[in-house]
């Protein structure tokens, strides 16, 4: 085994101010839905310019509550990538819809315009959704995917849970400025941590009303919406103290004020991550350039300003006469943890059984060739140094 510290291929950074500001919520009033989860929603909505920000207790949460919000259901269709993570499919199916798979760009892994398009002509089903993903933290062609799909009456919902603190032109993903809702990612691989957590973010008032109903319940206390007069209010007029009602079944996806905590305190620090990603990841593009084209970072997108939550390269194990499991394991063995982004969804056996084979080679390529590397912002110099130089060896590159 190696004698240096063993590098995961992500993690989170908690420190003292972080522990401290959950110890301060623990020692409160309140441990769940209370004044942190306001302050944490205002404050990231503030930070990535939406109007609503609604935290919830996960990012699959996130995207469920966007497709029941979207009005989602059996008879529909929803086009997501092959790459991504199953949750985006799985929200498409939590709600009965069908998911149309489209494919991906073998360089970058994002669905590009042309992969939409031949998703749609493929739907069986009308298209209600379209889930673009932000892998890596690299944004899609957000303007060509908004105007393919308005243009079938679809709604796009970005799943962002890559791309907190990505800047797509100028605007910082999240702002929705060419979907209905952006969801977000909290888990502690991701650029900041809750423990578990998600957040949806939206510029629509409704859509923001229905999210925070559905996550608590499908609950309301808003007079105005009450339908049961003759229980809802006293014979002065007034809506009794205690009254609820509800008109949908919701789900319990709240998220605590313990989360809210450090994930308050880590936004706070999100700026200072977000250059160390981005250093870490000029690094390693530097460090890689001399290995083209056997062994290469994932292609770039010109529209975006990544915030780099992984680090992915491309590597042709044919032509190394390299194979990915045999490295992964000698990487291990060096103190360099690496992982996979991601097995095509299409493959899966539930979606395969669900949707026969279908062909889409360039999720296949980025699949066969793709490695995620250490990328953390406690990382230093030195650990981005000694994994090129390990992976380079261990590939004979
Ligand atoms: C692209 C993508 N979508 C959705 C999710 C689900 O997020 P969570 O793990 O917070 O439920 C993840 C997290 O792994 C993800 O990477």
């Amino acid at each position: 085994m190696s004698e240096a510290p063993f590098l995961p291929y992500g993690r989170h950074a908690v420190d003292e101010e972080d522990v401290a500001a959950v110890a301060a919520v623990l020692r409160g009033d309140w441990l769940t839905t209370g004044p942190t989860v306001a302050a944490f929603e205002a404050e990231f909505a503030r930070r990535v310019g939406a109007r609503h920000a609604v935290a919830v207790n996960s990012g699959t949460a996130a995207l469920h509550l966007a497709a029941m919000a979207l009005g989602l259901k059996p008879g529909d269709a929803a086009v997501v990538p092959s790459i991504t993570f199953l949750a985006t499919a799985n929200a498409v199916r939590f709600v009965g819809a069908e998911v149309v798979f489209a494919d991906v760009d073998p360089e970058t892994g994002l669905m590009g315009p042309e992969h939409l398009e031949a998703a749609l002509a493929r739907a069986e089903a009308p298209v209600k959704a379209v889930f673009p993903v932000h892998l890596a933290g690299q944004c899609v062609d957000g303007d060509e995917i908004a105007r393919i799909a308005r243009r079938r009456g679809a709604r796009v919902v970005e799943d962002a849970c890559h791309a907190l603190g990505t800047l797509d032109g100028n605007q910082p993903v999240g702002a929705c400025r060419t979907s209905e809702m952006a969801c977000f990612s909290l888990h502690p691989v991701k650029t900041i941590a809750a423990g578990e957590g998600g957040v949806v973010t939206t510029q629509d008032d409704a859509l923001a009303a229905t999210l925070a109903r559905l996550r608590s319940h499908g609950m309301s206390r808003d007079p105005a919406a009450f339908e049961n007069r003759e229980f809802a209010f006293a014979a002065d007029g007034a809506a009794n103290p205690w009254y609820y009602e509800m008109a949908e079944p919701g789900y319990n996806y709240r998220i605590s004020d313990v989360n809210c905590a450090l994930a308050l305190s880590q936004l706070g620090k999100l700026d200072r991550f977000i250059a160390r990603r981005q250093a870490l990841a000029a690094r390693y593009d530097a460090l890689l350039a001399r290995y083209a084209p056997r062994l290469k970072p994932t292609g770039r997108m010109p529209n975006s300003v990544p915030a780099w939550h992984l680090y992915q390269v491309l590597i042709d194990f044919p032509a190394l006469r390299a194979e990915r499991a045999a490295a992964m394991r000698a990487l291990a063995e060096r103190g360099v943890g690496t992982q996979v982004h991601y097995i095509p969804v299409h493959r899966q056996p539930y979606y395969r059984r669900r949707y026969g084979e279908i062909d889409l080679p360039g999720a296949d390529r980025f699949y066969a060739r793709t490695l995620s590397l250490p990328l953390f912002p406690t990382m230093r110099d030195e650990d981005a140094d000694r994994v090129v130089g390990a992976l380079a060896e261990t590939l004979g590159a």
